[in-house]
């Protein structure tokens, strides 16, 4: 039976309607946890799967050909438009991503380059639409970017960060250099969210993955406005999902930077969470991505217990409270999927 686009329960969750069953998705539901995902990288690198759209768009389609998911995320990675804004980085084995030359003074963040995305990443924009075609009438695809803080942290640290000494260290001690920095980070995602909205995503999600990182005074005072600035500046049209990890104590900041469904990690009780947030907000997550490691018992006890604090009320979009990991396995994502459908059919 084809859905009317209007009517995909994950679209009306991230409205707060009620729908049948709580939707469900994966973050990072495209990836190496899935056979058919390793076979493809073992002749493409993963930049070259996320710059060709039809490897992205057939990337993108493995999971939804697996699962019964709610709904599909277009494949590619946050740190996809730095490169043509200047910043060249390369995903070293084993190690994730490492910049080569960060940026840390006035000079160089001048330099970077303010980008029509529409044009300079068009590979993705080809990949939404030829996603968009094969979905048409099953479910809703989301586009995403990364949020301006986690993106600014890439590029000053040079990569991965545990302490985000040089990020911090600039944001407090150089506040010129920061602004411009974030100016440019932002103007650039509005252009690149609105871009993919145009080439038919259905929903956005913004990965502030480790904004978690900073005092509730810090994120209020260097980054909520930028969060805020972009969320504004994208097409209304959408419903966007505000992502964090580690945002216990940001949630009520993150809600005030915007969005339609604010997204939780494992890290808080997702029930107190919404109370706390107010329920005129949606909420996504938020099983700890570990979870699937255990027995599929342990999973439903699990998917039973996030439900349970929901109390039916609609607005809640099952989801992990992070990616998931590689090694997950695959039998497991396909129980979790059933148990959340099962437990929570109205
Ligand atoms: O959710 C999806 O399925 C869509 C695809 C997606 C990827 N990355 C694919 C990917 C999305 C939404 C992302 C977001 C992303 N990328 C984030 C934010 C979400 C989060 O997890 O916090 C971040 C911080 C990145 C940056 C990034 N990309 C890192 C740190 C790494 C290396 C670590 C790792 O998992 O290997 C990547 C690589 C990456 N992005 C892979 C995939 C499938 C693995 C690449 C491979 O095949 O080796």
């Amino acid at each position: 039976m084809r859905i009317n686009k209007d009517q995909y329960p994950f679209l009306r969750a991230c409205r707060r309607e009620a729908t049948e069953y709580t939707p469900v998705w994966l973050m990072r539901q495209a990836g190496r946890y899935m056979k058919e995902y390793r076979a493809l990288r073992k002749k493409y690198s993963f930049l070259e799967m996320c710059k060709n759209p039809e490897l992205a768009a057939k990337v993108t389609l493995q999971p939804i050909e697996r699962f019964k998911l709610d709904a599909a995320i277009i494949f590619s990675d946050i740190l996809i438009p730095l490169e043509p804004m200047g910043v060249e980085f390369e995903f070293a084995k084993g190690e994730g991503p490492v910049f080569h030359h960060p940026l840390r003074e006035r000079k160089d963040v001048e330099k970077l380059r303010v980008i029509e995305p529409e044009e300079e990443i068009s590979f993705l924009m080809k990949a939404i639409r030829i996603v968009r075609k094969e979905l048409e009438g099953e479910i809703p695809l989301i586009g995403f970017s990364g949020a301006p803080f986690t993106l600014a942290s890439y590029i000053i640290e040079g990569g991965h960060s545990k302490n985000y000494i040089l990020t911090k260290g600039l944001m407090v001690q150089d506040r010129p250099t920061w602004n411009v920095l974030m100016e440019k980070i932002s103007e650039v995602l509005i252009r690149y969210l609105n871009a993919q909205i145009r080439s038919g995503v259905q929903a956005l999600q913004l990965f502030d993955s480790w904004v978690g990182c900073l005092s509730p005074h810090d994120y209020e005072e260097y980054v909520l406005p930028y969060s805020k600035k972009v969320i504004d500046g994208v097409d209304k049209k959408v419903p966007l999902i505000h992502f964090a990890t580690s945002s216990s104590t940001l949630l009520e900041l993150m809600k005030r930077a915007g969005g339609d469904v604010i997204g939780v990690d494992w890290r808080v009780d997702i029930g107190e969470a919404w109370a706390r947030l107010g329920y005129d907000v949606a909420i996504q997550g938020n099983l700890d991505p570990v979870v699937l490691f255990g027995p599929v018992d342990l999973i439903e006890k699990e998917v039973k217990r996030i439900l349970d604090r929901m109390d039916g009320r609609p607005g809640h979009i099952f989801n992990l409270g992070h990616g998931i990991l590689p090694n997950t396995p695959v039998d497991h994502v396909a129980a979790l999927i059933e148990a959340v459908h099962h437990y929570s059919k109205r």
